[in-house]
């Protein structure tokens, strides 16, 4: 692929960007985490809910687009264990957009062939929430063109203390030896076991940080930070994360390889 600079990308308009993707090149599993609500609808002078309101609209265009393009896995953080120190207003009306998001999509994923999952603890959601969430990942079960993973009461550290306590459970009835543990059983005892390598993080809203998420997982993904704030990101902004990732060399620690070494970084 030719060289790619990103900052130049902006002037092209949406369905050329999308001529422009590598479909050979595409990651396969694709995190975001959905920041900036708060913020879009305070700079409209509406209440933060409006923001969460209108990034629900993103999440609807970016899940369709994703299937569209031929990403594997998507997975959005929509609730992490530490918001539960929101107000409770806020939390409140985000369990109730939670559930009308899993009613109003369950027809739109089925016509899709994208499977529903949660990761995290959804068992800590009000039921009504709850018993949305496990119709539509039964509903969605055999769906096999994507997976749309949403994390709600998600931890990065709490997910690895659980796989932690289900490891020492395994070690002392016998099913596991010390010899046994290494990076490839942690994995199987992780949520995300059923989903592919994670190779792209993005973050919307200008934020620098991964507020535990993915934290095992984000070893070795492309990090993608937008200013974008997350109710303004649709198609365009995933097909420019999607280009930006396109340009990096992923080394794994290995030394540079030679043709795209040389054509990144080069000024166009
Ligand atoms: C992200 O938007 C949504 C959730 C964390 C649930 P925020 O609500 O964090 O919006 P900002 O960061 O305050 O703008
Ligand atoms: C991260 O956003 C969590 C989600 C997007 C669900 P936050 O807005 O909660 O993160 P911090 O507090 O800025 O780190
Ligand atoms: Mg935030």
């Amino acid at each position: 692929m030719s060289t790619l600079d990103i900052t130049v990308l902006d002037q092209y308009s949406t369905e050329e960007l999308l001529t422009r993707l590598d479909h050979g090149r595409l990651p396969r599993h694709v995190a975001v985490i959905m920041d900036g609500n708060g913020r879009w609808a305070k700079s409209r002078y509406m209440p933060r809910i409006a923001g969460h309101y209108e990034g629900m609209k993103s999440v609807r265009e970016v899940v369709t687009a994703c299937r569209e393009i031929g990403i594997q896995a998507l997975t959005l953080y929509a609730f992490s264990q530490e918001n539960w120190k929101r107000p409770p207003e806020e939390i409140g009306l985000l369990m109730k957009l939670m559930e009308g998001y899993l009613k109003s999509e369950l027809d739109l994923l089925l016509e899709q062939d994208i499977r529903f999952m949660t990761i995290g603890r959804p068992e800590l959601l009000p039921k009504p929430v709850l018993q949305w969430i496990e119709k539509v990942e039964t509903a969605t079960r055999d769906c096999n063109k994507m997976i749309l993973t949403v994390a709600v009461s998600y931890g990065g550290r709490g997910e690895i203390v659980d796989a932690m306590r289900a490891i020492l459970e395994d070690y002392q009835q016998g099913s596991v030896t010390i010899q046994d543990i290494d990076e490839s059983l942690v994995d199987r005892y992780l949520y995300t076991t059923a989903l592919p390598d994670l190779d792209l993080l993005i973050r919307t809203s200008g934020e620098a940080r991964i507020s535990n998420f993915l934290l095992w997982q984000v070893a070795y993904a492309e990090l993608h930070l937008t200013k974008t704030l997350w109710p303004d990101f649709r198609r365009r902004e995933l097909l420019l994360a999607l280009l930006d990732y396109q340009t990096r060399d992923r080394r794994f620690g290995r030394t540079p390889q030679p043709g795209l070494a040389q054509t990144i970084g080069k000024p166009s």
